[in-house]
């Protein structure tokens, strides 16, 4: 096979070569960034927000991502596809991670699964069983309630060192990469330093070993209703506005009878 490995994240962060990740929920994105050379793609649990529309990510449920998933791994032929472990899914212990860790394994074959916060022991749970993790520190939406929303985490000395003890346990626990998501840039800086596998960075500047978006957000698709786009995101596209005014376009040839034509007609 031809798909990218664990082991090629780590030869690039020991070459000083950044890549850059992205979420996809869907066949077509998929394929898109696959051809692009993205590595890396996430079916995020971001989904709950940027496909089914709830307000957090803690409604998402296993069934509505293993769907996604299956869908982004059959589209692919060279990326690695990590699945999002849903709130809920994994927190009550080893046993519960990995039984989810499987499904999503065999359920929708995808490479890699991805959990939250300080869990050193379901990452050995699930790695122990073949099947790589990827860590998530900083930031982390499912626990938005107890971190009082969307805020800078790691921020101070005390916060600084517990990021990077917790990235440390993460890795000691088996995890191929650690995601740091709104983290201090210095911060995010000393974990990729001191780490021997590789950093992800959302919001955490530019010293990371790689970087993720919500590809909604970097593709401008997120209309203005969904709240202000926060500031670590950089659009490079506006696929809003794009999509808008064909759908606009579309609808007054239709009304006005210029759509379709002869070369339309069978
Ligand atoms: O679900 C998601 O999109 C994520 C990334 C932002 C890291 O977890
Ligand atoms: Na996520």
């Amino acid at each position: 096979g031809t798909r990218v490995r664990t082991r090629h994240l780590q030869l690039a962060k020991e070459r000083g070569e950044k890549w850059a990740m992205l979420t996809s929920y869907d066949q077509y994105t998929a394929q898109i960034f696959d051809e692009a050379g993205i590595p890396v793609l996430l079916v995020g649990d971001s989904a709950a927000n940027n496909v089914f529309g709830y307000e957090s990510t803690l409604p998402v449920t296993v069934e509505e991502m293993l769907p996604l998933v299956r869908a982004v791994v059959g589209a692919t032929k060279r990326a690695l596809i990590v699945g999002d472990l849903p709130f809920g899914t994994y927190e009550e212990g080893p046993v519960q991670a990995l039984r989810t860790a499987v499904r999503f394994m065999k359920e929708a074959r995808c490479h890699a699964v991805k959990l939250e916060g300080h869990r050193p022991e379901q990452i050995a749970a699930i790695t122990g069983a073949g099947i790589p993790v990827m860590a998530h520190l900083g930031f982390t939406p499912q626990s938005e309630h107890q971190l009082g929303g969307y805020r800078v985490q790691g921020r101070g000395e005390d916060a600084a060192a517990t990021v990077l003890q917790q990235a440390r346990e993460a890795v000691e626990a088996g995890a191929f990469s650690v995601v740091l998501e709104m983290v201090p840039g210095d911060v995010a800086k000393q974990v990729t330093a001191e780490l021997p596998v590789p950093t992800i960075g959302i919001g955490a500047g530019p010293d990371t070993d790689a970087q993720v978006l919500v590809w909604q957000d970097m593709a401008g698709l997120r209309p203005a209703s969904a709240g202000p786009t926060p500031r670590f995101v950089k659009k490079y596209a506006d696929l809003h506005t794009v999509l808008s005014e064909a759908a606009t376009a579309y609808a007054a040839e239709v009304r006005e009878g210029t759509f379709p034509t002869a070369t339309h007609t069978f």
